[in-house]
């Protein structure tokens, strides 16, 4: 599958975060402010998890498929908890090689699928999962409605998708909807809501959370984090990486203050078999 200029860029970007984000300052700060133990670039944090893991019914018995699933956070975490069996499913390998590892440390290899692939062609010829999840992972890339179609093609009929993501607010003016894309995840911005795309890929929704307020003390807990850790931080990165991304830091809670962007969860089931 191939990807625009600004996908690869992106995937790049990654390939490097996942890498750094080993290192023990990076995964002090996102213990301190997703409480999650694991390598991680979504704002999951562990009680959002717990909820996923609640919504999907998980259990020994489901076959999750994870997709933009990074370094396994949280496919790998549900899996544990639940004692299932997880595919994960990325375009960075980097990312890929750090869940698999994760995974033979944990002992948990033989419920553990580590696969690289593009979700908007998903390597899956039948429905073959009973449940799926993606965290921010649809605000990362373009093609939304294909990823939600491909989803809802490799699901059982009777399973269940619950995934997170942020989005700009609707009627913005052309200056506030600068603003809310300018500190977003590459990819935030779409045509169509996301209830309708869902409607248009066979999926209905049974459970819908507004997790703005969540988002935004996940950002101050960050900030604060990056101060408390301001010097190992500084070593890592450089001095003018740690101020840019002081400042990134300040401008996205802003936005999220004004009310230009959202983060939701959404949960849904399948409309219906379709061929
Ligand atoms: C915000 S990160 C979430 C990663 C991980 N689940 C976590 O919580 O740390 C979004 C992920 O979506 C992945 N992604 C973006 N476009 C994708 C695509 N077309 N197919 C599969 N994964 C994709 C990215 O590579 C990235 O790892």
């Amino acid at each position: 599958m191939k990807q625009s200029d600004k996908e690869r860029a992106q995937t790049e970007r990654l390939e490097n975060d996942y890498e750094v984000a080993q290192s023990p300052v990076i995964q002090k700060i996102t213990n301190k402010v997703c409480g999650c133990g694991y390598v991680g670039s979504s704002w999951t944090t562990q009680s959002e998890a717990k909820k996923i893991l609640k919504y999907l019914k998980l259990n020994e018995n489901s076959t999750l498929l994870e997709i933009g699933a990074g370094a396994g956070w949280p496919g790998l975490y549900l899996a544990k908890q639940s004692g299932c069996h997880v595919t994960l499913l990325d375009i960075p390998v980097t990312g890929l090689e750090i869940a698999k590892k994760r995974a033979q440390n944990d002992r948990m290899s033989d419920r553990v699928i580590v696969l690289a692939g593009n979700a908007v062609s998903l390597p899956f010829y039948i429905p073959s999962f009973s449940a799926v999840s993606h965290s921010d992972v649809l605000c990362c890339l373009i093609k939304k409605q294909e990823v939600l179609k491909e989803c809802r093609r490799v699901i059982h009929s009777s399973g269940l998708m619950a995934f997170t993501v942020i989005s700009i607010q609707p009627d913005l003016s052309d200056q506030d909807r600068k603003q809310a894309i300018q500190v977003s995840p590459d990819f935030v911005e779409s045509e169509v809501d996301y209830r309708t795309m869902l409607e248009n890929t066979g999926w209905t929704l049974i459970s819908y959370e507004d997790i703005t307020e969540e988002f935004k003390i996940s950002c101050q807990r960050m900030m604060l984090a990056e101060e408390e850790l301001e010097e190992d931080l500084r070593d890592l990165k450089g001095s003018m990486e740690f101020e840019e991304g002081k400042v990134a830091w300040e401008l996205k809670l802003k936005a999220f203050n004004k009310g230009l962007l959202r983060r939701e969860l959404f949960v849904v089931k399948p409309i219906k078999y379709q061929n």
